[in-house]
């Protein structure tokens, strides 16, 4: 795993910017895995940034969404449809039906989960999968102890979660007890995944996810097992980490072709 830390969220989100923007460079039709909530906002003005100002052409890029409540269509202000068009889609030129987020009115949820999971393969597979993680290790809505070989599905979100996400609605509004979201084991079959983490509240989070054992307590910790993931963290997400000066030296001293 590699450790990306900068001083703030800021900075963090122009060197995932760069990264995506990288990607798209070389590989024109890639396959982008995308999130939702607070943190990978500012990577999404940045995708904009290199859009608008620098004429990075999305066109031909495919992307695929983590998850959707159960429930909520999709121009409710709080469903990811939502979301997703008013950060990201809105401002870049995805041709709509290139966008692909699971649906939440869905009336047969097994079979829209198969064939959202074998879109994505039809695809060719997620070149770069965006992640945050949640307070209580997990990635996308894998809740403690999901199946680390779990593909897309329904889940009941944990309490924490629900608190946590209350934010996002109105109030008086209930946040959704189930979703959809693309499992531990599809995120695993990703071939870059690009986890961000800031504040302080996913201190003790990130510190589990690199430094803790791997248990599907903290589903982040499968990350531990993959082939090609970047963390990028600011200094408070950072704060817990035992070898956080050996990350940083690490990342001083990358070689020049290596630097994103
Ligand atoms: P947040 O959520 O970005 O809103 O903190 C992250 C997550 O739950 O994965």
């Amino acid at each position: 795993m590699e450790i990306i830390i900068q001083k703030t969220a800021e900075e963090g989100s122009a060197v995932g910017g760069r990264i995506v923007a990288k990607l798209v460079q070389v590989k024109p039709k890639a396959i982008l895995g995308l999130a939702t909530g607070s943190t990978p906002v500012q990577l999404y003005k940045e995708m904009i940034k290199w859009h608008k100002e620098q004429g990075l052409d999305f066109s031909k890029v495919t992307t695929f969404n983590l998850d959707e409540y159960v429930g909520l269509a999709a121009d409710h202000h709080a469903s990811y449809h939502r979301f997703m068009n008013e950060h990201l889609f809105d401002e870049l030129n995805v041709p709509p039906e290139s966008i692909h987020i699971p649906d939440g009115l869905t009336e047969n949820l097994a079979e829209h989960c198969a064939a959202y999971e074998q879109s994505v393969q039809e695809a060719g597979g997620i070149d770069l999968q965006v992640l945050g993680i949640g307070s209580d290790g997990h990635l996308g809505f894998n809740e403690p102890t999901s199946s680390f070989a779990s593909h897309t599905r329904i889940k009941t979100l944990d309490e924490q979660t629900v608190e946590d996400n209350q934010r996002f609605f109105k109030e008086g509004e209930e946040v959704p007890r189930h979703v959809i979201t693309m499992g531990l084991g599809s995120i695993m079959e990703a071939r870059t995944c690009l986890v961000l983490a800031f504040g302080e509240n996913k201190a003790d989070a990130v510190a589990e996810m690199v430094e803790g054992a791997v248990s599907s307590m903290i589903p982040a910790t499968i990350l531990q097992f993959h082939r090609d993931t970047r963390l990028i963290l600011d200094e408070a997400a950072a704060s817990k980490l035992k070898k956080a000066d050996y990350y940083k030296w690490v990342y001083s001293n990358k070689p020049e072709w290596q630097q994103y």
